[in-house]
């Protein structure tokens, strides 16, 4: 018999080692949320990791990139997806400039939003030159997920959201930066909008698993923005979000019934009102009239 389909699996949550682990096991599906309701179902429908990425300044604070967004901004948002998701690993991105200066201000904002944010672990965007700032994280007790390939703080200097690595050149660099990141240190690693040949040399190369957007299906598990996945996003389409359902346009459809109903007076009806015992209304509309005449 088929299982009923709100009889879902709550994962227990998956530690650093359980995820390291999974170099050789299950692939991993991490998803974004950003808010209690979506971390909630990621959890019921068995989502290993939820990322709070600083996607979260483009899909729900309207900014065009995620350079804008702030340490406020995700330490926000990633009290909410641990509300919502108590069981789930929850990553939370470092936004642009909480972690360039020194390592200082790396493991203090790192170690924030695990204090103040309640998260697992944080991503940090970068490659080789990066490493030892990774390092310098995950010495100070701080569990890091790297993220190379396309790095969205970096779109003033790449010139756009633009694949990454498809010249010989650009793919020895990438490659380079994973390895490097990996021996600093990372538990896993985000790889982003690279040809499939490159994600998956880099999965067979680093001993950390690969989590991939964009960088084909041989990585050891894949990540999507849930306003892609959910097609909430009409702005950008980038060609590897898969929408697994057009949530967008049963929003709009709702809201529009919504305001019809308001406007033509069906909504609401009796079953969506308070009633009061009929003799007590009427004592109530005799007595109000008493006292106006
Ligand atoms: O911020 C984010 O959502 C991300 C994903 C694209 C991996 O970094």
């Amino acid at each position: 018999m088929n299982e009923p389909v709100n009889q879902t699996r709550i994962p227990k949550k998956l530690t650093v080692p359980a995820i390291r682990a999974r170099k050789d096991g299950e692939r991993l599906a991490m998803v974004t949320a950003y808010d209690v309701a979506f971390a909630r179902f990621a959890e019921q429908a068995g989502i290993d990791m939820i990322l709070v990425g600083d996607s979260l300044g483009m899909v729900t604070l309207g900014y065009d990139s995620t350079v804008p967004v702030t340490m406020a901004d995700i330490l926000h948002h990633s009290r909410a997806v641990v509300r919502g998701a108590p069981a789930t690993h929850v990553v939370a991105d470092l936004p642009f400039l909480t972690f360039q200066i020194d390592d200082a201000q790396a493991i203090q904002n790192a170690g924030r939003l695990l204090q103040e944010g309640g998260v697992d672990s944080i991503k940090i965007e970068g490659g080789s030159r990066l490493a030892p700032r990774i390092r310098a994280i995950v010495d100070a007790g701080i569990p890091v997920v790297g993220h190379v390939g396309l790095t969205p703080q970096a779109v003033g200097t790449i010139g756009g959201f633009r694949v990454q690595g498809r010249d010989l050149e650009t793919a020895k660099r990438i490659l380079a930066d994973a390895e490097a990141v990996a021996e600093a240190g990372a538990f896993a690693l985000v790889v982003e909008a690279v040809p499939s040949e490159l994600g998956s040399l880099i999965t067979e190369r680093v001993p950390i698993p690969t989590i991939g957007i964009g960088a084909g299906a041989k990585c050891d598990g894949q990540v999507l923005v849930c306003h892609d996945l959910l097609g909430l996003e009409e702005q950008i389409a980038p060609r590897f979000a898969k929408r697994y359902a057009e949530l967008g346009a049963a929003v709009r459809d709702a809201f529009a019934a919504y305001a019809s109903e308001v406007r033509s007076g069906a909504f609401p009806d009796a079953a969506h009102s308070y009633q009061m015992a009929e003799e007590i209304a009427e004592s109530l509309r005799q007595e109000v009239s008493r006292d106006r005449s």
